[in-house]
């Protein structure tokens, strides 16, 4: 899988050479080509922005280098994705649908954006990572590639995907590793008794308490079974005892 990454900052990018992604493209897993759009500026000063028509605080990255950055890279089969606070929210059904792609090309703003006609031309899709504005579309390109490429062939194994949080709808349980005792804490006992049906209901039970609590919403959309409904309702009626109701 291929990530071309058109930015005006590509030092920015140096995280990424390390840990499994930076191991991901040592290993030729994954491809991450860095565009300096600057490069592309026929000004004398490399200047890439300018100020805004109508009026406005700031500047706007021109669209013709954008466009020639853009150029430098195309491809019949390549998805160009804008990071932009305007798009929809990343979320995990899109970033394992996107590592179905062979070639993404990220086009990262900074200022006060990009020249409209540009994104109008040839951008495909706008991704927000968050409801929050950054000064530029580089952290939120690096959000994008880490999340997407552990899902690309040969990156992670299968068996460290399968039961993270989202996968299933729900949120990943809690986990324990050595030392058994911690400050006083010791490692659920379960999880010590080898009996594997009961390790996986303790699992289901907390996954379903933390994602009650911390993102009740994607309850909605969880195939639930009898013991998750009862467990769920359970839980529901101990809160309810324990608090004092106003209204
Ligand atoms: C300061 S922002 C521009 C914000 C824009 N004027 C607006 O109000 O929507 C500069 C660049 O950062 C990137 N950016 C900022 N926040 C983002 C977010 N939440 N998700 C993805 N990209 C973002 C985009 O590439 C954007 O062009």
């Amino acid at each position: 899988m291929k990530f071309d990454v058109l930015t005006l900052f590509p030092e920015m990018f140096k995280p990424l050479e390390e840990s499994i992604i930076g191991r991901a493209t040592k290993n030729k897993k994954i491809e991450i080509n860095l565009v300096n759009i600057r490069d592309y500026s026929k000004d004398k000063h490399k200047k890439v922005d300018d100020t805004i028509y109508g009026g406005g605080a700031g500047m706007l990255i021109k669209p013709d280098v954008v466009y020639d950055a853009y150029k430098s890279v195309a491809s019949e089969k390549a998805k160009v994705i804008y990071l932009s606070p305007k798009g929809k929210t990343l979320c995990q059904d899109k970033v394992e649908s996107l590592a179905k792609e062979e070639h993404l090309i990220l086009l990262c703003g900074h200022y006060e954006g990009i020249d409209q006609r540009v994104i109008d031309k040839i951008v495909d899709e706008e991704i927000s990572i968050g409801d929050y504005v950054l000064t530029g579309g580089e952290i939120p390109a690096m959000v994008l590639i880490d999340s997407v490429s552990r899902y690309a062939q040969g990156v992670l194994n299968n068996e460290s995907i399968k039961d993270e949080s989202f996968s299933n709808g729900l949120l990943e349980y809690p986990q324990y590793t050595k030392p058994e005792l911690f400050e006083n804490m010791k490692v659920p006992e379960v999880l010590l008794s080898g009996h594997h049906k009961n390790i996986e209901r303790f699992r289901r039970n907390k996954s379903l308490e933390l994602t009650y609590r911390n993102r009740p919403e994607l309850l909605e959309k969880v195939e639930l079974t009898k013991e998750d409904k009862e467990y769920l309702e359970n839980l529901k009626k101990e809160d309810n005892d324990g608090y004092i109701k106003i209204n």
